[in-house]
C-alpha cells in the first residue's frame, strides 16, 4: 500500500483516517486496530467478522465458486472472461480512473477493469470472505495486475466519501439483507458524476417460462429477483439491460452531482 492509496481508506467504524503497519492498520480517530492477514488488511467494523469467525458460509461459497462459474458458462454457452470484458466495457470506465471492484470474489472482473483504466488508473477490490480476497490476490498477482485488495463489508465500506470514478458490483446485490444500505454505501464512495454498475441474477420479462429460466429459478431462487431500480436515485437516470441470455440484469447509472 503506497501513500497515495491510503488517502482513499477510512475506518469502517468511525470514518477516521487510518495508518498502516505490516501486522495491523489502526484508525487514527477511534484507535480500532485492523489485522493484516497474508498482506490483506481486514477492515471490518463488526466484531462478528473478526478473523476466523462469521465467514464460514462465504468461505464455503468460495470452494464451490469455480464449479458454479463453469456450470454457468456451459449452460449459457458463453466464455465468461470475454463476456466480462464486453459487459464491463459498456460501463464507461476511462483510462486513469480510480475504480472499486465491489464484492470482487476471486477477482474475475479485475483484468477487464485494469485494461480499461491503464497504468495511470488505480484499482481497488474488496470482499467479505477471507478465502475470496486471498483468491483475488493470487489471481491479480498471476495476471500482473496492481490492485489494492481489502477484506471489507459492503454495508460498512472502508473508503472515503466521493473517492471513486467508478464502482463495479457483479453478483451479490440480490443476497444482501439490506440492499438499500449497500447501494447507499456505493453511492457514498462514488464521486459525483461517477459511474456505478450493478449486475445480478434476474429473468428478463417475457422469458420467465423458458426452460432455462425455470431451471435457474428452481436451482437458485435468487433468479426470481427484480432489479433494485427503486433504490437508485431517480435523478441518476439508471439504464437497465438484460444480459447473459436474459437471465441477469445490469444497471448502469451515474451518481447525481447534487
Ligand atoms: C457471486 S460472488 C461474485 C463475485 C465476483 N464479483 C464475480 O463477478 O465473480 C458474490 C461475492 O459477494 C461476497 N459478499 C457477500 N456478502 C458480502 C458483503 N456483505 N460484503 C462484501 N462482500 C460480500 C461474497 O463473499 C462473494 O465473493
Ligand atoms: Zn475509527
Amino acid at each position: 500500500m503506497n501513500f497515495s492509496s491510503l488517502e482513499y481508506i477510512r475506518c469502517p467504524a468511525c470514518g477516521g483516517k487510518v495508518a498502516t503497519a505490516p501486522r495491523a492498520w489502526q484508525c487514527l480517530s477511534c484507535r480500532r486496530s485492523y489485522p493484516v492477514e497474508d498482506e490483506i488488511p481486514a477492515l471490518l467494523a463488526q466484531p462478528q467478522f473478526t478473523p476466523g469467525e462469521g465467514d464460514t458460509g462465504l468461505d464455503a461459497e468460495t470452494a464451490r465458486y469455480p464449479l458454479l462459474m463453469a456450470a454457468f458458462a456451459l449452460l449459457l454457452r458463453v466464455w465468461l472472461p470475454a463476456e466480462r470484458r464486453r459487459l464491463i466495457g459498456r460501463i464507461g470506465i476511462l483510462p486513469g480512473d480510480v475504480v472499486l471492484d465491489h464484492c470482487t470474489g476471486p477477482g474475475g472482473n479485475l483484468p477487464a477493469i485494469a485494461s480499461l483504466i491503464g497504468p495511470s488508473g488505480k484499482l481497488f477490490a474488496m470482499d467479505l470472505s477471507r478465502a475470496m480476497v486471498r483468491a483475488a490476490q493470487r489471481f491479480a498477482r498471476a495476471k500482473h495486475i496492481a490492485a489494492e485488495i481489502h477484506r471489507a463489508d459492503a454495508l460498512h465500506l472502508p473508503y472515503a466519501d466521493n473517492c471513486f470514478n467508478a464502482v463495479v458490483h457483479y453478483g451479490a446485490i440480490n443476497q444482501f439483507a439490506d440492499q438499500r444500505k449497500a447501494i447507499d454505501e456505493i453511492l457514498r464512495v462514488t464521486k459525483p458524476g461517477g459511474v456505478i454498475a450493478l449486475l445480478d441474477e434476474g429473468i428478463e420479462p417475457g422469458k420467465e417460462n423458458t426452460w432455462l429460466a425455470k431451471l435457474l429459478v428452481w436451482k437458485n431462487p435468487l433468479f426470481s429477483s427484480r432489479p433494485p431500480l427503486d433504490l437508485i436515485p431517480p435523478k441518476a437516470n439508471p439504464r437497465l439491460e438484460w444480459v447473459l441470455r436474459g437471465v441477469f440484469y445490469q444497471i448502469i447509472f451515474r451518481k447525481p452531482s447534487v
